[in-house]
């Protein structure tokens, strides 16, 4: 059985990340998506309420189990027998960034990254993008699932 750790802020989980977890569904027998407790900035949603999100957009997906975490990703995925890292990539900045943080991670335990390219159609989607247009009252009904847009009018009004 293989098993992949997919690691994120999800500050909110958009139609990006939702692809991802589609893919990674398709692909491995079990995914466990490890939702960040404490990204570098100040997240806007809260840990559970991202754990929830991230339920809720995988709701349809065999397979997938969501949980918060706190820590290294790579002893994470080692308490979870995790075969590999899988983590998407957008174009050369997010390749870049990725890159180093793969040989990092297999430099710390011997663990691989599977970078999956993000298709065409949400490669321009980033969640630090979608929060600033929220705050600015534009639509973001293209760019993140139903449940999310709901949670950000909520969180925003
Ligand atoms: O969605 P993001 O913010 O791009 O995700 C980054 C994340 C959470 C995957 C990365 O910051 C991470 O792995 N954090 C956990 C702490 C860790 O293991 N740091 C060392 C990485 S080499």
């Amino acid at each position: 059985m293989t098993v992949v750790v997919c690691p994120g802020s999800f500050d909110p989980p958009t139609n990006g990340h939702v692809d991802v977890f589609e893919r990674c569904a398709a692909l491995f027998d079990r995914v466990v998506v490890a939702v960040v407790a404490n990204p570098s900035k100040q997240p806007l949603f809260s840990i559970d309420e991202r754990v929830g999100l991230v339920r809720a957009v995988t709701a349809h997906l065999d397979g997938i189990d969501v949980e918060g975490f706190e820590g290294l990703v790579v002893e994470f995925a080692r308490s979870r027998q995790a075969t590999a890292i899988v983590k998407g990539v957008r174009g050369p900045s997010d390749f870049d960034y990725e890159w180093q943080m793969a040989s990092m991670n297999n430099h710390l335990t011997g663990i691989d990254t599977v970078l999956v390219p993000a298709a065409p159609a949400v490669s321009f989607i980033s969640a630090s993008l979608v929060r600033e247009i929220a705050r600015l009252g534009g639509a973001v009904d293209t760019l993140v699932p139903a449940a999310v847009a709901a949670a950000l009018k909520e969180k925003l009004q």
